[in-house]
């Protein structure tokens, strides 16, 4: 059984004058057991799609399923099962890390503080169990956040933007912490991101959401077939080149310059390396050529297109 099932979702926000359509038919199967990535734009629709399925928002149309459970129907039930952890830190301010964690847990009719206790060292908050929620840095407060979604043991979490504003080795320890209590605890996890490489590092599969439609879904390496473009040859040359001269090359999809290094995007490297260096060549010296697969990043460009 999947552990969500979205179909045809319709999102409109409506205030007195306005009419916002933010969710266009949504169809969407999230496994059970797996880190799913939610990837789209500013405004794609990832947060009003996230709140639908954690049931803190009503869908104007469609059905939604949440662990086989109907998601306006038995929200009170799916909501005991799952929980919810946002890139925007609402804990209470004047409560400390332990503080904090343990009034969620009596909302959740907790009373075992050993599940506390597992948390705070899971997360390494250890050393800040007394410092109050407005006292920690970003880096811990967004620990907390994470460590308070996974108090009541879910089946099921919504990690919206996770690591957002996070310098990079502190992304990289939370990215960890993700990864070991899924693997530990089976839990289901469904995270959006701006990071490509987070969802590359993370996700076993991925859904594009842009302009509130998923326009693409699957494995990092099923999106990544969607496109011809498979290579990116950089050559980097002492001169200037005219990039119209590559327009008509046989499977040269796109050229990017940037300085004197140009990026040639093709569907085989094998194929058209030669070509596209002897065409180089002609303008100036070579200095440097690198051949790399496109990654997640370019498939994203290409789809937020
Ligand atoms: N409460 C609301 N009332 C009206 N419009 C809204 C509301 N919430 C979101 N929207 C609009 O719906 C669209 C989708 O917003 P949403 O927050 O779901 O996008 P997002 O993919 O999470 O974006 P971001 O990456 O910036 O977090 C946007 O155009 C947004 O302006
Ligand atoms: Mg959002």
């Amino acid at each position: 059984m999947d552990a969500v099932k979205c179909d045809d979702v319709w999102m409109i926000y409506r205030s007195l004058f306005s009419k916002k359509v933010a969710l266009k038919g949504v169809n969407l199967r999230i496994p059970k057991g797996e880190i799913f990535g939610l990837l789209g734009p500013n405004g794609a629709g990832k947060t009003t799609l996230v709140s639908i399925m954690a049931t803190l928002l009503r869908q104007t149309r469609g059905k939604v399923e949440v662990l086989g459970m109907d998601s306006v129907r038995d929200a009170k039930e799916i909501r005991k099962r799952i929980n919810i952890a946002s890139g925007n830190p609402n804990l209470i301010w004047s409560l400390t890390v332990y503080e904090n964690l343990r009034y969620y847990a009596m909302l959740y009719g907790i009373r075992d503080r050993r599940i506390v206790e597992d948390l705070i060292r899971d997360f390494e908050l250890e050393e800040f169990r007394k410092v109050e929620f407005n006292k920690l840095s970003t880096g811990n407060k967004q620990k907390l956040i994470l460590a308070r979604a996974f108090i009541n043991d879910p089946e099921l979490v919504f990690l919206d933007e996770p690591t957002k504003g996070l310098d990079p080795p502190i992304a990289r320890r939370l990215r960890e912490k993700i990864v070991a209590m899924q693997r530990d605890r089976g839990t289901t996890v469904v995270l959006t991101t701006h990071y490509m490489s987070e969802a590359e590092m993370l996700c076993k599969k991925i859904a594009f959401i842009n302009h509130g439609e998923i326009v693409a879904e699957g494995t990092k390496e099923d999106l990544k077939k969607m496109l011809k473009m498979r290579d990116k040859i950089t050559i980097e040359i002492d001169a200037e080149i005219p990039e119209q001269k590559f327009q008509s090359f046989e499977g040269v999809f796109m050229v990017e310059k940037d300085g004197n290094s140009y990026t040639f995007y093709v569907d085989s490297v094998e194929k058209r390396l030669w070509d596209i260096a002897k065409e180089v060549a002609n303008h100036g010296r070579i200095k440097n050529v690198v051949v790399r697969e496109i990654d997640l990043e370019d498939v994203f460009n290409e789809l937020a297109k």
